[in-house]
C-alpha cells in the first residue's frame, strides 16, 4: 500500500485538467493522472514524470479500475475530479443516449470516483475540486444535456460541501465560464470584438482554481463575475431567455 500523499487528477491529460496537474506537482507527493486515451496521457505523464492511469470513467468498470488503483493508497491529498466533454446535441434534437451519456461522465464519475477515493481523502483530511461549470448554475437550451448533468454535479457538490466538512474534507466546487481547449475552443466568441474577453485560457483557470482552494473557500466562478449569471437567470428568467436566443442566432 502506498503511504505518500496522492493527488489525483481526472481528466489530467489536457486542458484544464493538466494545467492543474502542472500546478499541482511535488518533488515530497505522488501525481496520478487519469484519462480515457492513452496517446496525450503518456505525454502528460512523461512530462510530469508521474503515474498515469487509463480508464473510461463514463463507465462503472472504467471507474472500477481506477477504484482499484485508490484502493492501494492509504492517503489522499487532493481529488480533482475534472474529466469532461462537451455534448452539444440541440433541445430539440431527442437523443436519449447522449442524455444518459452525459449524466454518467459529468455527474456519476463524479460520484463514484469520490466514493473510491473517500477512505484515503479521510485517513488524510484531504481535499475534493470538482470542476463543474457555469452551466451548473445557468441554462440557455443550446447544450441542455451539459447544462442538466452540470446542474446535478453542482447540486451534489455543495451538498458534499456539507457532509465532508464533518469528516475533516474540504470541497471547493469550481466553475469555470468559456476556458479555450481541444474540446471546447469557442472560436465564435473568440472571433467577438467584444465577448473574446469573456474566454480565459486554462491556465488562467487553473490559477484561479488553485487559489480558491488555498483559501478553502467553498466556491468559485472562473471568472469570478460568473456568479450573477445564475442568480439574473433566478431572477429574471425572460430577460435571460432572450439574451440566450439573441446570442444563440449570432453565434450559434
Ligand atoms: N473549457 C470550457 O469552456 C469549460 C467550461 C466549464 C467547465 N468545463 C469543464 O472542465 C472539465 C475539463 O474540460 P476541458 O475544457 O479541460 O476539456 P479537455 O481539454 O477536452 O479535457 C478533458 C479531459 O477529460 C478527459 N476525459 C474525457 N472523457 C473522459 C472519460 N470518459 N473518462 C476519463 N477521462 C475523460 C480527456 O481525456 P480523454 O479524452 O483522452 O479521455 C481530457 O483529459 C470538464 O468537466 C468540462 O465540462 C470546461
Amino acid at each position: 500500500m502506498g503511504d505518500g500523499d496522492l493527488t489525483v487528477v481526472t481528466g489530467g491529460s489536457a486542458g484544464i485538467g493538466l494545467a492543474l496537474a502542472r500546478r499541482l506537482v511535488r518533488p515530497d507527493g505522488e501525481l496520478l493522472l487519469v484519462a480515457r486515451g492513452s496517446e496525450r496521457l503518456l505525454a502528460a505523464g512523461h512530462e510530469l514524470d508521474c503515474e498515469t492511469l487509463v480508464a473510461d470513467l463514463s463507465t462503472p468498470a472504467g471507474v472500477e479500475i481506477l477504484a482499484h488503483r485508490l484502493a492501494q493508497q492509504k492517503r489522499i491529498r487532493l481529488l480533482v475530479n475534472n474529466a469532461g466533454g462537451p455534448f452539444r446535441t440541440p433541445l430539440l434534437e431527442h437523443d436519449a443516449d447522449e442524455a444518459s451519456r452525459a449524466i454518467d461522465l459529468l455527474y456519476l464519475a463524479m460520484v463514484r470516483v469520490t466514493a473510491a477515493a473517500w477512505p484515503g481523502l479521510f485517513v488524510a483530511h484531504g481535499s475534493i475540486v470538482n470542476v463543474v461549470s457555469v452551466a451548473g448554475t445557468v441554462a440557455t437550451g443550446s447544450a441542455p444535456h451539459y447544462a442538466a448533468a452540470k446542474h446535478a454535479a453542482i447540486a451534489w457538490s455543495r451538498g458534499l460541501h456539507v457532509e465532508a466538512a464533518a469528516c475533516g474534507i474540504h470541497v471547493l466546487t469550481a466553475n469555470p465560464g468559456p476556458v479555450a481547449t481541444a474540446a471546447f475552443p469557442h472560436d465564435r466568441l473568440r472571433s467577438h470584438r467584444w465577448l473574446r474577453h469573456a474566454v480565459i485560457d486554462d491556465d488562467r483557470c487553473a490559477e484561479s482554481i488553485l487559489s480558491a482552494l488555498g483559501k478553502r473557500r467553498s466556491e468559485s466562478f472562473q471568472p469570478e463575475w460568473w456568479r450573477v449569471a445564475g442568480v439574473a437567470q433566478a431572477i429574471a428568467p425572460g430577460t435571460m431567455a432572450r439574451l440566450a436566443r439573441r446570442s444563440r442566432e449570432r453565434f450559434g
